[in-house]
């Protein structure tokens, strides 16, 4: 997996909007545990973009390269026209073609739920996010969705090993089959045949319309699930939602030998530099990362601390209507985590 000469020397792209805040917030908290991780940090995003013209300078790919572990905070992408997705790009460019997004239950953040524990895993380089559109005349676009064996495969593998080693029950597939019978029906096919390889595990199917609905009416049903990229993408949103929003939910696109680490939320232009944005799932995303790293006891001292913090409502941050803003919540998080020392056991995710 890693290179163990450049085990503690991680690229980080703080990204734009609320990406410095939240990442300022993640180097001290990462500080206050006891890391001995050296930031590579480079930035890419709009600005870097007017400056330049580089859509993700050399430098990234560069340091990416060598280190192969990044932690990102999110850049924006103009809706529409403008520059393709950074994020597509990496995750494309590097084949990092696993992404996996744990939707969990946080502290006492409010929500309709308890105990949700989804762990989703959305195949990460194809589908409709290949990037092939073409125009035909004015009033005409067309998009191509691509699914092949091999890339359905390897989700359906990452999904089921994942669930085996956590020790998860069910593993549920979700698709629309019954419209796309080609592309779709080539994804389940695929899934199927992997599960017959995990026979203790409970292998579920379930149609993406459905499956909204299902997540909203009872999420605890749900326990590992594997999809194709733009239902990865919706259920991802949906799932924060069950959770205490998009302040909560982390994430994780993994290669062969890459890993890059990154919030689901995007750069909430609507707050940023106002210092009121959540730092919670880049800090979640960097407890995946830490586990990554084989620093299993610092992730579990990560998560704990995050846990308690939101078990008072006094230390609700400003997305889920408390009174702490972006510092103030970094310096209860670290208060937390010192308090805490030594009384954590670790449990890798
Ligand atoms: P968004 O996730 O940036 O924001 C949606 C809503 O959630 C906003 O009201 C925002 O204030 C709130 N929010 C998100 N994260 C939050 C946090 N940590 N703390 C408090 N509130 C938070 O989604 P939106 O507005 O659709 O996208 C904005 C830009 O971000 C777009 O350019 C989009 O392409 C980009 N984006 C980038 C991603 C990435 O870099 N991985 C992922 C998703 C979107």
């Amino acid at each position: 997996m890693l290179n163990p000469l450049h085990k503690n020397i991680v690229t980080l792209i703080p990204g734009d909007g609320i990406g410095p805040e939240i990442t300022a917030s993640m180097k001290q908290v990462v500080n206050a545990l006891d890391v001995d991780i050296l930031w590579e940090e480079h930035n890419a995003g709009l600005k870097v973009f007017e400056e330049t013209g580089a859509l993700v300078p050399q430098s990234i790919y560069d340091s990416f390269e060598k280190n192969k572990v990044a932690l990102k905070g999110p850049i924006t992408t103009p809706i529409g026209t403008g520059f393709r997705s950074i994020n597509v790009e990496l995750r494309k460019r590097y084949d990092l073609y696993a992404c996996v997004r744990p939707i969990q239950s946080i502290g006492n953040v409010p929500s309709h739920y308890q105990n949700v524990d989804i762990v989703l895993f959305r195949e990460n380089t194809e589908d409709l996010y290949m990037g092939l559109e073409e125009k035909i005349g004015d009033d005409e676009a067309r998009s191509i969705k691509v699914i092949t064996r091999p890339a359905s495969k390897r989700i359906a593998i990452a999904a089921f090993e994942y669930a085996l080693k956590h020790n998860r029950k069910k593993v549920t597939v979700v698709t629309k089959a019954n419209i796309m019978k080609l592309s779709d029906g080539l994804f389940l096919d695929t899934v199927r045949d992997v599960s017959k390889h995990y026979p203790t595990i409970e292998f579920t199917e379930i149609l993406i319309d459905n499956m909204c609905m299902q997540m909203v009416l009872n999420p605890n049903q749900f326990d590992v699930v594997v999809t194709e990229n733009l239902y990865g993408d919706i259920l991802s949103d949906l799932g924060a939602a069950l959770v205490g929003g998009l302040g909560f939910v982390p994430g994780a696109n993994i290669g062969v030998d890459k890993a890059l680490f990154e919030a689901t939320h995007g750069s909430a232009p609507d707050i940023a530099g106002m210092g009121i944005a959540n730092p919670t799932a880049m800090l979640m995303s960097t407890a995946m990362m830490l586990d990554y790293l084989n620093y299993n006891k610092q992730a579990a001292s990560l998560r704990y601390a995050i846990d308690q913090l939101y078990r008072d409502e006094a230390n609700f941050t400003k997305d889920i209507k408390g009174p702490l803003n972006t510092h103030e919540y970094t310096a209860k998080l670290i208060q937390i985590i010192q308090a805490s020392r030594g009384k954590v056991n670790a449990k890798t995710e």
